[in-house]
């Protein structure tokens, strides 16, 4: 029998995320990763029903792929900021093309206004949908989404 806590949105960070605060704060702003996690954590907690976040960050294309593998199938939804592998990562986005779980890719500078390479993500065709520009919110966005669409999908099956 499955159980309530069972239930977790995997949130997965690319190549460099875990600079987050000292990178490029003009682009990037001066939020951590774990100030972002703090909060898509409580508001996982805070739920109904209540969700638990599984966090990967890795700097490693098949690191993530990995995690994508093992936590991916059974996961609520997924949000993904892939960082620089957007734009060229077929084989991540094969991956989540692969597992078919909802995906939310995510990027906190808005990847259309900057330099012509970022303009093309090779994951947002398997993703539900793409959020860019809005920083940290855009995490907890994408969350809010996926907690919604959990609640629907349960009232549907009752
Ligand atoms: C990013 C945008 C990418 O182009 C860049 O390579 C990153 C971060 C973002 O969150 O704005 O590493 O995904």
């Amino acid at each position: 029998m499955k159980k309530l806590e069972d239930d977790y949105v995997l949130v997965l960070n690319g190549p460099n995320l875990n600079l987050l605060g000292t990178r490029e704060p003009g682009i990037y702003g001066s939020t951590t990763l774990a100030d972002i996690l703090v909060e898509l954590e409580d508001l996982a907690r805070s739920a109904d029903p209540p969700l638990r976040i599984e966090h990967v960050q890795s700097n490693h294309e098949g690191h993530l792929i990995d995690a994508i593998h093992t936590l991916g199938p059974k996961a609520t939804g997924i949000i993904i900021n892939p960082g620089a592998l957007t734009h060229y990562s077929i084989a991540l986005r094969d991956a989540l093309s692969a597992v078919g779980t909802t995906t939310i890719e995510v990027h906190l500078s808005n990847i259309h206004a900057r330099e012509a390479f970022r303009h093309h993500s090779v994951v947002a065709p398997v993703a539900l949908g793409q959020i860019a520009g809005l920083g940290p919110d855009g995490y907890r966005l994408a969350l809010q989404h996926l907690i919604t669409r959990c609640r629907l999908s349960r009232e549907e099956k009752r």
